[in-house]
């Protein structure tokens, strides 16, 4: 089966450009680009995206900016995961072309009347663009068959806070309001992400690729490795969103299960966790308001998807 084309919506972001190179050397088509606040603001974000565009071949793709900030807090980057740039410091060149007109959010709901049920929409940052979508149009939901986001963690430690994964943490309500909304939402979280970890023979083969796009990856990968040496043994890294845009182009990396969901929103320690009923058949939605079926990763093949990325990443 062939994948969906996507729209995508990233907070470019070292692991967003590794994303966006694997998934277009593989074949994946990219309709258009949101940029949010997140791992930088959202202008920084967008520049980045077009450089990274530029090294995977894609300058036709279009990028638009999006939110500045969140719904009901404050912006907060991530410049010291990222680097001051967002590229680990790399000091990339100005992208050739500008940003698109009219924001990010305006851009998914265009889109989605133009093309009714006919993409993914893939969000790899923060969810207030997906959020002033689903404000903007209340039809939104309708026309989007499917949701992929890389956020949340269930069943093992958060990386912002003891229990918020970034991407929920940095915009609860706008995650919320996501979840909520009737689309088909899978979580692509830390539980999955944490396990698709580099090794050292997969950083030997794309430092000893020749291709752009490989010497790219290498360049921002090195603040990337540093960062992750904190919380890590070795040398490595997750490969967060990579993951989330892999399984665009092969679900059947992994097998999934489904559970109800909410985005807390109010606990002192615990704001920007994603809640999961673990004790709720998952064929029975629990009734409560605000909670809805969210699909996750059940079992990932790991071996496979390193496999996939690291050939993507070294292509041409
Ligand atoms: O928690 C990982 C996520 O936060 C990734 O999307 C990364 O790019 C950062 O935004
Ligand atoms: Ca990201």
């Amino acid at each position: 089966m062939t994948a969906r084309p996507i729209l995508l919506d990233c907070d470019t972001g070292i692991d967003d450009a590794l994303a966006i190179l694997d998934f277009t050397a593989r074949g994946g088509e990219v309709l258009a680009v949101g940029s949010v606040h997140g791992n930088v603001p959202a202008p920084i974000g967008a520049r980045n995206t077009l450089r990274v565009l530029e090294i995977a071949g894609a300058e036709d793709v279009p990028v638009c900016v999006g939110a500045a900030r969140p719904l009901a807090q404050p912006l907060l980057t991530a410049e010291h995961v990222h680097g001051q740039d967002g590229l680990g410091n790399t000091n990339q060149p100005s992208p050739r072309r500008p940003v698109g007109e009219g924001s990010a959010a305006e851009q998914i709901v265009r889109l989605a009347h133009a093309r009714p049920g006919e993409f993914t929409l893939v969000a790899i940052g923060p969810l207030t663009n997906l959020a002033l979508a689903l404000l903007l149009d209340p039809e939104l939901a309708r026309l989007i068959p499917e949701v992929i986001i890389m956020g949340g963690a269930v069943g093992v430690a958060g990386n912002v806070s003891p229990t918020a994964e970034a991407n929920i943490w940095h915009d609860p309500e706008a995650a919320q309001l996501v979840i909520e909304a009737d689309w088909k939402v899978t979580l692509v979280t830390l539980d999955a992400t944490m396990q698709a970890l580099l090794t050292p023979t997969d950083l030997e083969a794309i430092q000893g690729a020749t291709g752009e796009r490989a010497r790219f990856a290498w360049a921002i990968l090195d603040h990337y490795l540093t960062v992750y040496q904190q919380w890590l043994p070795g040398r490595t890294c997750p490969l967060h969103d990579p993951l989330a845009l892999a399984l665009v182009l092969d679900p059947d990396l992994a097998t999934y299960r489904t559970l109800p969901t909410q985005v807390e929103l109010r606990g002192l320690a615990t704001r920007g966790a994603t809640v999961c009923d673990l004790r709720t058949d998952p064929a029975s939605p629990s009734p409560e308001p605000g909670w809805r079926m969210v699909r996750y990763l059940d079992q990932l093949d790991v071996e496979r998807f390193r496999a996939l990325f690291v050939a993507g990443i070294t292509a041409g």
